[in-house]
């Protein structure tokens, strides 16, 4: 046998030894790529029917529901009631109230506006079913809860706010007018993950596009590609379908590399080859993304992929071997406007980006604090920005909970199978300002172990709460031995006595061997609310609260970066002072509909030395 093919057979061992536990968390079908394929976006006009009371679940005693309230029944309930006759109905989706999907309902009409339970929502489609090929939906995210009838018959359910779910409805679908009727859950209780307690409006809904897609019989289902620090590009196929086993996959880089490899009898292949001499490497700087092209007899899955490597080497952060200074801002899913709907097009994600990019001259987001838009994502890798992204184990979650543990390892493993191939990815984290005990640990150190079996390319991090004695910052957490890069949040001189002159008194003591970030620091400033800087929610404390914020970042010798709280000001419930909060988060350095604060200045100012 060649050396070549012994490698091949060395890099297979070692892969397929993922335990159990992990490859139970990929979902039955990922179809990466899906983007890229002919599919049928079912944004639009639907019709919807709120159901506070949820009797198109249950009825009153706990039964099933009543069929007269069965929403998700495929009727033509206008068509029965021309009989006349004993059938009566208390829904009718055909005739319902319309919403534009995707998009939160929050934001659709004032009397949905602080509505928490469950709406139904209906789309009628045509579709022409082609014999031998298979169909799924995709939704990219549905909050909280989702539970998909097509043509009334129940195809599947998803918890969880912000990750992809594919269902096949191969079956289900029929040649014609079909019924996708889709109960949107946005409740949230101590086992969800996130709990009820966040600093974020609920944005419940469809709030990302769902596609209905056509593969053949046996199709790429997952295709991922990485290059790794020993200078190898590797990764793996999957087929599904009858015949996944002993098929063929070509795989093409651009025109700087192709192989061939044959899968195995379980439909899967892996990739090893050494970096082409002419791979340009990804950076913020020069975002080169090649496209991929895998391809198999019958179906063919296209990705744009950057490489680039990312490693931790005593208090460095090295990117493609380089030094690295995360120049960074933290952001919440909301695009810009008085009234955001959380519907991330291309053009409100770009809106966001760009002042990070090209306003701040920044390279590094934190996507907080929950997996974003895949078209944000896709956009961070088109214009050079680095991502940090997070599941919402936020504040606090029952770690105790053996069911709540698998819900966020579950979720991590979405968002990893859905962002593994995008180059701006390189933080995994995995959690926010968790109060320290021992159920809290072992449940992060679960899912830090989760994330380096599923992606080993990444590096692992979580936003830390701070330890503070007198005038000393620390940090104290057992959890730093999982992770690669320290994170933590700190905000003397806003929450807290700290004047902002006692700010220069703050020192730091963190461990000098790893690398830290700032993963927040912030204060509020209404836009536009100026005066002589020594009364807080003003525009110049804001200003001055990062001018001496900065100062004392510079005097911290192991920080690697930083993503001040927060981009633009958001929504949340918590913020209910009339003058200037009124249910928004002031600590923007824009403010929701764009408008700079003075603080903007000061931190592109400070990037420009960096
Ligand atoms: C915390 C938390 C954020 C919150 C911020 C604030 O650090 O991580 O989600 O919005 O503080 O108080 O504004």
């Amino acid at each position: 046998m060649n050396k070549l093919a012994t490698v091949f057979w060395i890099v297979v061992g070692a892969l397929a030894s993922l335990p159990t536990w992990a490859q139970d968390l990929r979902p039955a079908f990922l179809l990466t790529g899906a983007h890229a394929r002919d599919s049928q976006d079912l944004s639009g006009q639907w019709t919807y029917s709120k159901d506070l009371y949820r009797t198109g679940l249950t009825d009153i005693n706990g039964w099933v529901a009543k069929s007269r309230m069965q929403r998700y029944r495929d009727i033509d309930v206008a068509a029965v009631e021309a009989k006349g006759g004993a059938d009566f109905f208390e829904f009718d989706l055909d005739r319902g109230p319309l919403m534009a999907i995707p998009g939160a309902w929050n934001a659709a009409t004032p009397e949905l506006r602080y509505y928490d339970g469950l709406v139904w929502f209906q789309r009628k489609f045509a579709a022409s079913p082609q014999p031998g090929k298979r169909a799924f939906l995709r939704f990219e995210a549905v909050n909280y809860r989702a539970y998909v009838y097509l043509n009334g018959k129940e195809i599947g359910r998803h918890e969880g706010g912000f990750t992809p779910f594919v269902l096949e409805v191969t079956q289900a679908l029929r040649a014609g007018e079909n019924r996708l009727v889709v109960g949107v859950d946005s409740t949230h209780d101590a086992q969800s993950i996130p709990t009820t307690i966040t600093d974020w409006d609920l944005y419940g809904g469809i709030t990302r596009p769902v596609r209905l897609i056509t593969t053949p019989a046996t199709f790429i289902d997952d295709a991922t590609l990485a290059l790794r620090p020993n200078g190898r590009i590797s990764g793996e196929v999957r087929l599904q379908g009858p015949d996944a086993a002993n098929q063929q996959v070509s795989l093409a880089i651009g025109t700087v590399a192709s192989v061939r490899a044959v899968t195995d009898a379980s439909g899967r292949v892996v990739f090893d080859l050494p970096a082409p001499k002419a791979l340009a490497r990804w950076t913020p700087e020069q975002p080169t993304l090649y496209d991929v092209r895998f391809s198999v007899a019958g179906d063919v899955l296209r990705e744009r992929i950057g490489f680039r490597t990312i490693e931790v080497k005593g208090s460095q952060i090295l990117l493609n071997g380089k030094p690295l200074y995360l120049r960074g801002m933290s952001l919440h899913e909301e695009e810009f406007g008085p009234n955001p709907a959380r519907n991330i097009t291309e053009q409100a994600s770009r809106a966001l980006l760009h002042e990070i990019k090209h306003g701040l001259k920044g390279n590094y987001v934190r996507l907080s604090h929950y997996p974003h838009s895949e078209t944000t994502v896709r956009l961070a890798d088109e214009m050079g920005l680095l991502v940090w992204s997070e599941i919402p184990v936020y504040w606090t979650v029952d770690w105790d909970n053996p069911a709540v543990l698998r819900k966020a390892l579950a979720m991590q493993a979405e968002t990893i199978y859905r962002d593994r191939n995008r180059a701006s990815v390189i933080l995994w984290s995995v959690g926010n300002e968790t109060p320290v005990s021992p159920s809290r640990t072992r449940f992060h150190g679960a899912m830090a172990d989760n994330v380096r079996q599923l992606d080993p390319t990444r590096l692992v991090s979580a936003a830390l709460l701070v330890e503070r004695q007198g005038d000393v910052l620390a940090i104290q957490d057992p959890l730093i031995d999982k992770l690669d890069v320290l994170a933590v949040n700190t905000y003397a001189g806003w929450y807290g006595a700290d004047t902002l002159d006692a700010i220069a008194n703050l020192t730091w003591k963190v461990p000098s061997d790893r690398p830290l970030i700032l993963s927040e620091f912030g204060a509020d400033a209404l836009a536009g609310y100026r005066n002589d800087g020594n009364r807080k929610f003003t525009e110049e404390y804001q200003a001055e609260y990062y001018r001496k914020t900065l100062a004392m970042a510079d005097r911290i010798p192991t920080l690697r970066g930083m993503s001040p709280w927060i981009l633009k000001d958001f929504r949340s419930p918590r913020r209910e002072h009339p003058v200037f909060q009124n249910g928004w988060n002031r600590k923007g350095l824009l403010s929701e509909t764009g408008v700079r604060k003075q603080a903007f200045g000061v931190l592109r100012d400070y990037y420009h030395t960096k």
